[in-house]
């Protein structure tokens, strides 16, 4: 069944992706997107509007043009580090914003929500992997201003009839398989990307960000889930909504459940570009602060509930998607030189 969606937030990484995804299912999509993180040149698909969230009369006018039959919001300010310096406008942004969004759609009787969330709502991880009924005890802004929004969601779904699912991402990684959307921020501060980057020559070595973890290379263990997979959770998930499969307010953990150490990650991705004949540089750091040692998912309830199939399960296709972008950004092709 066609649906017409807004994609708030479509202009960004995990957006863009999903709103191509939509559109090739053969559903219609308006993208709200203030342009402050995410670009216009990757919303390819559907029609995009330049706004904020913060605008309520804009949200008033734009739910009155458009009868829409759900609501997927990407807008969020996401880097945890800033969310220490600045948590107002994490606060501001990630929970206000979110609340107008919510508000017009109570007005106009929009019930259906998918919300990025993320792992990073769970805090310091008491077991591995982590479970969807692990506390949530966040300890950065950020973590805080998206559990506060699931909060949100609870409420609203007991008072307004809401249906809403939260995704909680782990790391979300790679690009569009076909090559014509991938991964923009500025400033970067993704491990992937960076490395990519590294190799390409468009930044400098990439610094390893601590060995002396208690894991069995000495760097931080995470969960690298492939944006194809995330928009595939997003659009099984408003399906379930929209059939009545999924009621009131739910929250899933997306994730490979692999674990790779940064050093795993920084090996796979050199075998790859040294097929290209270009070689990643690397720098030993200290660590980061707030990283946890291990961060995996159980994805399970996902996999049951939403019937959600990741196909791109394996860290080397994820980093080759990447690669493939970060060649077309770098205007690369393959390096004789070396
Ligand atoms: N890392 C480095 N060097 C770098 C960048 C990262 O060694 O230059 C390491 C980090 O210490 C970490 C791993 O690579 O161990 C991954 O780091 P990322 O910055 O790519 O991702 P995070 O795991 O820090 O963050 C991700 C999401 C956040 C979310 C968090 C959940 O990007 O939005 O997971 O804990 F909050």
């Amino acid at each position: 069944m066609n649906m017409k969606i807004l994609v708030v937030g479509g202009a960004g990484y995990i957006g863009s992706h999903m709103v191509k995804h939509l559109v090739l299912a053969g559903h219609e999509v308006v993208v709200l997107d203030d342009l402050s993180t995410g670009l216009a040149s990757q919303v390819k698909w559907g029609r995009l509007v330049v706004g904020s969230t913060a605008d309520a009369e804009l949200l008033a006018s734009l739910f009155k043009e458009h009868r829409f039959d759900g609501v997927m919001h990407f807008a969020g300010s996401s880097l945890v580090g800033e969310s220490v310096a600045e948590p107002a406008r994490y606060y501001r942004n990630n929970v206000a914003n979110t609340l107008n969004l919510l508000d017009v759609m109570t007005v106009h009787g929009v019930r259906h929500f998918v919300f990025s969330s993320t792992a990073a709502v769970y805090g310091e991880p008491v077991t591995t992997p982590i479970g969807e009924t692990h506390p949530c005890a966040p300890i950065n802004p950020y973590g805080a201003s998206k559990w506060m929004v699931e909060r949100m969601l609870q409420d609203h779904a007991a008072a307004y009839g809401l249906n809403s699912v939260s995704l909680r991402y782990f790391n979300a990684s790679g690009a569009d398989p076909e090559g014509e959307l991938g991964e923009c921020h500025d400033p970067e501060t993704h491990l992937i990307p960076l490395i990519l980057r590294s190799a390409s020559s468009r930044s400098g070595p990439v610094t390893v960000f601590g060995r002396d973890y208690p894991t069995s290379d000495g760097t931080c263990i995470r969960d690298y889930v492939h944006v194809t997979d995330l928009c595939e959770a997003h659009a099984l998930a408003l399906e379930a909504m929209f059939a009545g499969r999924l009621e009131g307010a739910t929250a899933f953990n997306l994730g490979s459940e692999q674990g790779a150490s940064v050093n795993a990650v920084i090996e796979v991705a050199q075998a790859l570009v040294r097929e290209d004949g270009y070689e990643v540089a690397v720098l030993e750091g200290t660590r980061r602060r707030g990283d946890p040692a291990v961060l995996v998912a159980d994805s399970s309830l996902a996999r049951q509930t939403l019937g959600w199939k990741p196909r791109f399960g394996q860290l080397r296709e994820i980093i080759a998607h990447a690669w493939q972008w970060e060649k077309r950004l770098a205007g690369l092709g393959k390096n004789n030189r070396k």
